[in-house]
């Protein structure tokens, strides 16, 4: 027959968007990724850019304002534009997992209708508040208040730390209607901006992905109709917790790119300098590196098989592989309908310590100009550092994957 099997289509679908985000980071994103980390500038341009490329809510269907393509497409596109600028993929992330999904899994029409398909088209963007300046790990003791008075909710509190505050139209704010019931008394809001009684905290000066924003949400007396509850009373720990998991998936997604960019950076750069009468990839010392930074793609290509991993003594390549595997296959199951919550912890630890290490080593392949500005390696570096601690630190990801192993393994 000259119809495609199924998979061959879905191949080439991912294989055509990936080449799309490829070729639009080459020519747009990549020229300009060096003068929005130094001038900390957001970059509205190239988010237009993306929106138009589907990329602000790739998992949304289309009739309401998104691409209606999956996740592993979604996390196949965080990888092409992060590997050009870190930033562009946070603020791409956070507006589709953290603040377009959870709109789309638990808002009602009429919500979605104002709060999600200006946002999935990309026309608008959203930001996500639950962190607070007491409380981060401990994302259950959140403090900030939502108070019925009437017709409304009363908000007062601080969120801290919030991607795209500054940038965007509407945050979705976890607040305590009941203190006393811990995570159980915790629910979901939508704000827009704008609103009086919400105000903005100073612009954070970060280390890295600079060209997004990052600053408190303020609430006084900030009062919001009574409609504007996303999801159930007293479900706003689980719309947070099962929003993380997608969001988990795309930071994996995001710290690939930054991995897979620092080896090429590397890579190109071991066979172009010289020392000695040789290119540096020559010698050894610089072989390791670059062997290094490809670590454990054997292990990862085996991942799932019976085989023990003892049969593949040194095993040394790819990290950037391993960490794609686990987050191609956290996505595949997420796609799948399956429970993916220990898949995309794993991933995102995997990757993002892939991502730090790899950064790492391409500034010692490229000696004194991995050091400047110049050179792209010292962006990653510090781009690197952050998928180590937001959306859950390493520590939080190994407390996520040590609890669901426990369930599935009970004495
Ligand atoms: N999906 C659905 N429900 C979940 C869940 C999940 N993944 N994980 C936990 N729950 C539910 C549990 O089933 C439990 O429900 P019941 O009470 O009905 O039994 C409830 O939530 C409480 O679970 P735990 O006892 O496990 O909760 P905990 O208080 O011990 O906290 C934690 C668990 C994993 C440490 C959690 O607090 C956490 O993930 N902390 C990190 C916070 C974080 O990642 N913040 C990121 C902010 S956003 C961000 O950073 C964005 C960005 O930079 C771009
Ligand atoms: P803490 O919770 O104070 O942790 C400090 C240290 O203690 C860490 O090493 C941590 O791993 C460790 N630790 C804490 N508890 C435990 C434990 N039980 N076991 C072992 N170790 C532990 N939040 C949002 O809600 N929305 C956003 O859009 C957002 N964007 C962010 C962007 C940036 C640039 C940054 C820096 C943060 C962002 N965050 C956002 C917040 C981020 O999720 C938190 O910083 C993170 O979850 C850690 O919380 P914390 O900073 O309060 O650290």
């Amino acid at each position: 027959s000259t119809q495609p099997a199924s998979d061959d289509v879905e191949e080439s679908v991912h294989d055509m968007l990936r080449q799309t985000c490829r070729d639009f980071v080459e020519a747009q994103v990549k020229p300009v990724a060096g003068e929005l980390d130094q001038t900390h500038r957001y970059p509205a341009e190239l988010v237009a850019q993306m929106a138009d490329l589907g990329l602000m809510g790739v998992m949304v269907p289309e009739e309401q304002g998104g691409t209606g393509m999956d996740c592993l497409a979604y996390a196949i596109a965080m990888e092409e534009i992060s590997a050009g600028c870190a930033s562009c993929g946070v603020i791409m992330s956070v507006n589709n997992s953290l603040y377009c999904d959870p709109v789309m899994r638990y808002g009602t029409a009429d919500q979605q209708e104002k709060w999600l398909k200006p946002y999935a088209s990309g026309q608008k963007l959203g930001c996500f508040g639950l962190s607070e300046p007491g409380n981060g790990s401990d994302a259950a003791a959140a403090s900030t208040t939502a108070t019925l008075d009437g017709d409304e909710w009363v908000l007062e509190g601080t969120k801290a730390w919030i991607t795209n505050a500054h940038d965007a139209d509407a945050a979705i704010v976890i607040a305590t209607t009941d203190k006393s019931l811990k995570h159980k008394g915790l629910s979901a809001f939508l704000v827009e901006a704008g609103t009086p009684g919400f105000s903005l905290g100073k612009k954070e000066d970060k280390l890295g992905i600079r060209a997004s924003s990052t600053g408190n949400l303020i609430f006084e007396g900030c009062r919001i109709p009574k409609d504007s509850m996303l999801g159930p009373p007293g479900a706003g720990f689980k719309v947070a917790m099962s929003t993380l998991d997608g969001g988990r998936i795309g930071i994996a997604a995001q710290a690939l790119g930054i991995a897979r960019a620092a080896l090429e950076t590397a890579t190109h750069y071991a066979q172009t300098r010289k020392t000695f009468d040789a290119p540096i990839a020559k010698h050894q010392a610089v072989q390791f590196l670059l062997a290094d930074m490809a670590v454990r793609r054997e292990v990862a290509a085996h991942l799932g098989s019976s085989r023990p991993l003892s049969a593949h003594p040194g095993a040394l390549l790819c990290r950037y592989e391993a960490a794609m595997l686990l987050t191609h296959r956290a996505a595949n199951l997420k796609d799948a309908k399956a429970p993916y919550t220990k898949e995309a912890a794993m991933a995102k630890l995997a990757a993002s310590e892939a991502a730090t290490a790899n950064a790492h080593a391409c500034i010692q392949v490229l000696g004194g100009m991995g050091y400047v500005t110049e050179m792209p390696a010292e962006r990653y570096y510090r781009d690197a550092r952050i998928t180590e601690i937001y959306e859950g630190t390493s520590e939080i990801q190994r407390l996520v994957i040590a609890g669901q192993l426990l369930k599935e393994m009970p004495a």
